[in-house]
């Protein structure tokens, strides 16, 4: 992980490989951004150049130049942050991370950078330490690692205003270590590839991670799944050579008077099973875990903060695979609970490992439950691949998950759970429920399953993170190729608000 400072020392006196400046788009070609703990001298001496080698300070632009005489660092990289923000107003922490995430993933093979981004105030000191540390990103652990080999951007230094106030930076500094640690832990975990991360080395990462940071866990193996009636996991997983797990892994704090239940979907590889998914809608299923990684995460995060609230992570592990003793089209599963289902389509698996997830967190009456899932490729085709869709039986939680996504940096769009389209599910002739309803609308459709899991009255939002939890395409701003860590900060957020008395009926 990379490493961390802040430091009140001047941009032109600060020892690194490399200075990061911030640039916007003025009328006359870029100018340097104001309100940066930069002197002057060394901003207007960079623009004059920066002109010259045609940079224009447009978002994520990234221009490299040698640091002007009297500077120290001697590389200077201009990130832009598009246009100045209107006067009086400082430029959104989104917009910092980004910017800072962009130079960073820019600055990979370089050993120490120094950022000296726009913004003095906690919120976006925080946001420029979040990006630079989240931009820094690389998954090595299956590559041998040469002599040229780039490594990421491993110590970081950013720069604060001389009368900054160091208490008050610290706190925020401490968070935005542990959060991109976590998202760390989720993009790792995504990316590992389905050979070597089966649910029981996934179990087994949970257990470790819980004994490092004083969680509770409990692992459900197979035998136990059958013997408390899982129908759902254990279908999804029977296919499978390498059995299913439910893991609960918990963190509690003695002064809470909330507890949230955390439901993540984790198919470790997901096929399609008997309705095998065709080549092409195959290679990258080893996302298929993000939820349940995202809640692991989260529940570390949230205990090694000290949250004053409890967290408690269901993550619903199992591999779906097509075999001799796989579930077939046709057939009827128990869930946890008792529900039965017709399964009609073996790819529809995320909605029955969470079915059974979702009943037994509800056992444990939980104030509120919210359930991560890769959940569908509907959601993809009407939000696109960088934004998650809400969903939820209670308007004001649903609000509040989106609120917190946008406050945390990630896109998310509220979805209906529309009436008319839970008929195509429960019309099955033979069971309770099928796992199949109508296509169009897809997205809502599952999410109209889970519904029928989740005890009536609890607040309960539902993120279909099928999307944002896999980059397919390019890096940008702070976010890697591969898994993105996608629900993380959101799920964080949340479990602040709640120590901090903001679900409702609280304070
Ligand atoms: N894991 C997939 C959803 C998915 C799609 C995740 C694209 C990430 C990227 C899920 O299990 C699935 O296969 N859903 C089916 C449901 C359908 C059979 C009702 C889908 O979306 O096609
Ligand atoms: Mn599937
Ligand atoms: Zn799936």
């Amino acid at each position: 992980m990379t490493a961390l400072t802040l430091s009140k020392t001047s941009a032109t006196a600060v020892s690194a490989d490399a200075l990061v400046i911030g640039i916007v788009k003025g009328e006359d070609g870029p100018a340097p951004a104001a309100g940066v703990p930069a002197p002057a001298g060394l901003l207007t001496e960079a623009a004059g150049v920066l002109a010259i080698l045609g940079a224009k300070g447009g978002k994520d632009e990234i221009t490299r130049l040698p640091a002007p005489a009297g500077t120290t660092a001697p590389l200077v990289i201009a990130v832009g942050l598009g246009s100045a923000p209107q006067d009086g107003e400082d430029f959104d922490p989104e917009t910092l991370r980004r910017a800072a995430g962009t130079a960073a993933h820019a600055l990979s093979g370089t050993e120490h950078a120094a950022f000296a981004l726009p913004g003095t105030d906690a919120a976006r000191v925080a946001a420029v330490a979040e990006g630079a540390l989240l931009g820094a990103y690389a998954f090595t652990a299956f590559r041998k690692t040469g002599e040229d080999d780039r490594g990421p951007l491993a110590r970081v230094t950013v720069l604060t205003a001389e009368d900054a106030d160091d208490a008050g930076l610290r706190a925020v500094i401490d968070r935005a270590e542990v959060l991109a640690t976590e998202v760390a832990r989720t993009r790792d975990l995504v990316n590992t590839p389905p050979n070597a991360l089966t649910p029981a080395d996934f179990a087994a990462h949970a257990t470790e991670a819980a004994a490092e940071h004083g969680l509770s866990v409990e692992v459900l193996d197979e035998a136990a799944l059958r013997e408390g009636g899982f129908g759902g996991i254990l279908g999804v997983g029977i296919g499978s050579q390498s059995p299913p797990r439910l893991v609960r892994v918990a963190h509690t704090h003695p002064e809470a008077d909330r507890t949230i239940a955390l439901v993540g979907k984790g198919i470790t590889y997901d096929s399609g099973g008997i309705s095998l998914k065709p080549a092409g809608h195959n290679e990258t299923m080893k996302c298929d875990m993000a939820g349940a990684a995202a809640v692991l995460s989260t529940v570390v995060a949230a205990a090694r903060l000290g949250l004053k609230v409890n967290i408690t992570g269901w993550l619903a592990l199992a591999e779906n695979m097509p075999s001799g003793s796989a579930t077939r089209p046709g057939d009827v599963l128990r869930m946890y609970g008792g529900k039965t289902v017709e399964v009609l389509n073996t790819d529809a698996e995320g909605r029955l490992v969470m079915a059974d997830a979702l009943v037994r967190a509800g056992e444990e009456s939980p104030d509120a439950i919210v359930d991560v899932a890769t959940l569908t490729g509907a959601m993809v085709l009407a939000l696109g691949k960088r934004t998650f869709g809400v969903m939820g039986n209670d308007d004001t939680f649903r609000g509040l998950l989106h609120d917190s996504a946008r406050r945390a940096g990630e896109q998310s769009w509220e979805m209906p759970l529309l009436a008319d389209l839970a008929e195509g599910i429960s019309t099955s002739t033979i069971a309770d429920l099928k796992n199949m309803g109508e296509r169009m609308g897809g997205g809502l459709v599952a999410g109209l399953f889970l519904k029928e899991f989740v005890p009536a009255g609890t607040p309960w939002a539902h993120l279909d993170i099928a999307g944002p939890a896999f980059n397919e395409g390019g890096a940008f701003g702070y976010t890697p190729k591969g898994g993105t860590g996608s629900a993380v900060r959101t799920l964080l957020l949340l479990a602040e608000r709640a120590a901090a008395g903001e679900l409702a009926g609280q304070g």
